[in-house]
């Protein structure tokens, strides 16, 4: 674990690349020709007229338990998070970004933990970059939490944004009851295998992507699943940039106002034994507008042994995956870098070799 100590090469701040007023962006951020984004004419686009369903009911166990499967992806409105206290939060995280380079500096995180205000991820010397620049945070357990860490500036943030996850906690808690439903397990087998109610882990990554003098070149975030149970993201209303891996292509998601987008992760995948299957998504980036998103991921505690629910094996049907802490698994993007679902898929190929 000593590669996660510190970065490997200086950091450099996207943003500050980003105001410097260059006209080409540097080769660390230029992606290979078959990685980029292919930004359709809008009038192309709208053949397209696809996206990720839209979930707007209480009782709509079915509906999710169809996205879980066919897409590991859908939004929800009527959701219960109040719009105001989401309108607040992301107007401070705004302000957050908009602080002087001194400021932001004081948050200055480390790979060790990743926590605080971040412009890469993996530690890898000379691996890609991405044009985005992050601030990363613990919620719960709250043995992990440190609000010292968390931004003191714009004033009153760490209260609201101690407010803001008590908030999206509880519509995780919600839909953690219905996935596990959803699966045939009793309502609160996903809870208890992710460390019990107020005893999982919950932490928030806020990206902030800046404006971009050549998008068509790079990236906001590369492909990935997220590793852990899944992510509740507030996604920026104005600028969309979200992608999702759909029958080889990317579908660009379109934002519902006030919805909130839940993408199932690689923990959830290995829980249901590949019945629910964690997304592939990126994010690309534009040169008129800058764009913000608010991601919670509500994941296992760290030293929760996660593997395949036991009542959903049969002698057709056995495990697909080892046994691992998520500490363990998260060790694998934290060291490399987004790679598309590389890891979890890497792990059933392991599996079938042995069998
Ligand atoms: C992430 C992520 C998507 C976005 O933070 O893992 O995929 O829209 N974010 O910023
Ligand atoms: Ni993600």
């Amino acid at each position: 674990m000593n590669c996660l100590q510190s970065w490997p090469e200086p950091v450099v701040r996207v943003q500050h690349l980003s105001e410097s007023g260059i006209t080409s962006i540097p080769d660390r951020y230029v992606k290979k020709p078959s990685d980029r984004p292919v930004f359709l004419e809008s009038s192309i686009g709208s053949e397209l007229n696809i996206n990720i369903p839209v979930i707007n009911k209480q009782k709509t166990a079915d509906l999710i338990d169809d996205a879980c499967r066919e897409w590991g992806f859908f939004q929800v409105v009527n959701h219960g998070v109040s719009q105001e206290l989401m309108a607040r939060s992301r107007e401070v995280w705004r302000e957050f970004f908009k602080l002087p380079p001194e400021e932001k500096q004081k948050y200055a995180n480390e790979p060790r933990t990743y926590e605080g205000y971040g412009s890469r991820l993996g530690v890898e010397k000379g691996i890609s970059l991405d044009w985005g620049d992050y601030f990363f945070l613990n919620y719960l357990p709250i043995g992990i939490r440190d609000q010292n860490k968390w931004p003191s500036l714009p004033v009153s943030s760490r209260e609201l944004i101690a407010e803001y996850s008590e908030e999206v906690v509880k519509l995780g808690g919600k839909l953690m009851k219905i996935f596990s439903s959803n699966l045939g397990l009793r309502e609160d087998y996903l809870e208890e295998a992710f460390g019990g109610e107020g005893n999982m882990s919950g932490c928030m990554r806020v990206n902030y992507y800046p404006k971009c003098p050549q998008p068509d070149l790079t990236l906001g975030l590369s492909p990935h699943s997220d590793p852990g149970g899944f992510t509740i993201l507030y996604p920026d209303e104005n600028v969309s940039g979200l992608q999702v891996r759909r029958d080889g292509g990317w579908v660009t998601v379109d934002p519902m106002p006030n919805a909130f987008i839940i993408n199932i992760g690689d923990q959830l995948q290995i829980l249901s034994n590949s019945k629910y299957k964690s997304a592939e998504h990126r994010v690309i980036v534009n040169s008129a507008k800058e764009r913000l998103s608010l991601a919670f991921f509500y994941n296992p505690r760290g030293d929760m042994l996660i593997k395949p629910a036991e009542q959903l094996l049969r002698e057709e049907e056995p495990p697909l995956y080892p046994a691992m802490t998520f500490d363990e698994y998260r060790i694998h993007i934290r060291t490399r870098g987004p790679s598309g679902k590389s890891q979890v898929e890497s792990l059933i190929k392991s599996r079938q070799q042995h069998t």
